[in-house]
């Protein structure tokens, strides 16, 4: 167990004051630090993670009357409707510190934690959980978005979500996991993917596109990478077995040039919008379907036949259990994945930081230092 250094009263964080463009991000060095609760402990802020998440509750996307997709105009500039939700169809309290990817350090317990977690290094999975619910739906809060999150010095969280880990791997490449990979680990077991069959993957280049290639490869499964032309090289040193440029003007076809006529077992998808329809297509009968995003555009066209005809099996995933966390945690504690750690910023820098992520020419993460 390390020393800590003393908690301050006050902090600095990136505090969002309400749904719109990104000037709705404010610099703060007067944040209360917050007290850690019954069951909760505090953790000093090595790093945090960005994540799309951040910006669809920042641009009220959430809201089911928006139906484009997350454009960087979008992202930089907000709506100029009322467009106001959380993922879960909640009103967000503002002001909000978001963040949802924290590597850090335990600093303080509350009541009923034990005292020697004091110094413990952690990954925090952003799932707070009511155990009593149904498996499907025992996500509650998430860090950043119900409650407070990481763009901050400090952060409370119940300790059950604070998972000690020992690693050699940095803070900035530790706050690269949370949310993408277990996402990622959830899309996969609910479709069973399984060592040989052959995997699909949309928005490869992406935080949880990333995730699932490595994923997928420690299930032993052949990947065909879909994304921009101009990642096609990344992706493949990555460790895609095939690319296919995702503005193929017969995206149908280009995937069965590759790998045949309807012989895809599984499509991981967080593109959506006009992908939807083609990756349909390229499923073998009896596939299966798991998507966690949209982000290409949330309604679509669907053939029913295609589902009903094909026997397919379809998962919506934004609820990652427990287990799957605690396997991510394992995984990069046996040094089974690469950090995708494409930039880190200064935490007063998160606008620039999220800049950079709107424009999409990231391979894999980008994370802010306090
Ligand atoms: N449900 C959950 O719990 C959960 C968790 C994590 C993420 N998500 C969602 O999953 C989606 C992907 O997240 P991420 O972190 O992987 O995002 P990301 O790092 O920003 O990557 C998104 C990728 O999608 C590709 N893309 C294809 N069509 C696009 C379009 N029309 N607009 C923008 N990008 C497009 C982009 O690259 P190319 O141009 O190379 O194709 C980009 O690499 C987001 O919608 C996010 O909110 C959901």
């Amino acid at each position: 167990m390390q020393t800590q250094a003393a908690v301050p009263t006050l902090m600095r964080a990136v505090v969002l004051t309400g749904h719109g463009g990104i000037d709705r991000l404010v610099r703060r060095d007067d944040v209360p630090t917050p007290t850690p609760g019954p069951g909760e402990v505090l953790v000093r802020v090595g790093a945090c993670g960005l994540n799309n998440t951040d910006i669809n509750t920042r641009t009220g996307w959430y809201d089911r009357k928006v139906e484009s997709s997350v454009t960087e105009e979008l992202g930089l500039h907000g709506r100029d409707d009322d467009a106001a939700s959380s993922w879960n169809k909640a009103t967000v309290a503002f002001p909000r510190i978001q963040g949802a990817a924290v590597a850090g350090h335990v600093a303080a317990v509350g009541p009923r934690v034990a005292p020697e977690r004091v110094g413990e290094r952690v990954l925090v999975d952003p799932c707070v959980r009511d155990p009593r619910l149904p498996l499907r739906a025992q996500l509650v809060e998430y860090l950043g978005s119900e409650r407070d999150g990481g763009f901050a010095e400090f952060v409370a969280v119940p300790a059950t979500n604070a998972h000690r880990i020992t690693t050699s791997l940095t803070d900035a490449e530790l706050a690269t996991f949370p949310c993408s990979y277990d996402t990622a680990e959830e899309m996969l077991v609910r479709a069973d993917l399984r060592e040989g069959e052959t995997l699909l993957v949309t928005g490869a280049a992406g935080g949880v596109g990333t995730a699932l290639i490595q994923l997928a490869l420690v299930r032993g499964s052949r990947i065909v990478a879909v994304a921009s032309e101009s990642k096609r090289e990344r992706l493949l040193a990555l460790g895609a077995h095939l690319f296919v440029p995702r503005d193929s003007a017969d995206l149908q076809g280009s995937v069965e040039a590759l790998v045949g006529e309807q012989a895809v077992d599984v499509v991981a998808d967080v593109v959506g919008g006009p992908l939807f329809g083609p990756i349909l297509k390229v499923l073998r009968r009896g596939g299966r379907y798991t998507t966690s995003g949209a982000i290409g555009g949330p309604t679509t066209a669907m053939d029913l036949r295609d589902l009903i005809y094909k026997d397919l099996e379809m998962h919506g995933i934004t609820n990652p259990t427990a287990d799957t966390f605690g396997r991510l945690a394992e995984l990069i504690e046996g040094g089974r994945l690469k950090p995708m750690l494409e930039a880190s910023y200064p935490l007063a820098e998160l606008s620039a930081a999220q800049e950079q992520l709107l424009k999409r020419t990231h391979v894999g993460k980008l994370v802010v230092v306090p």
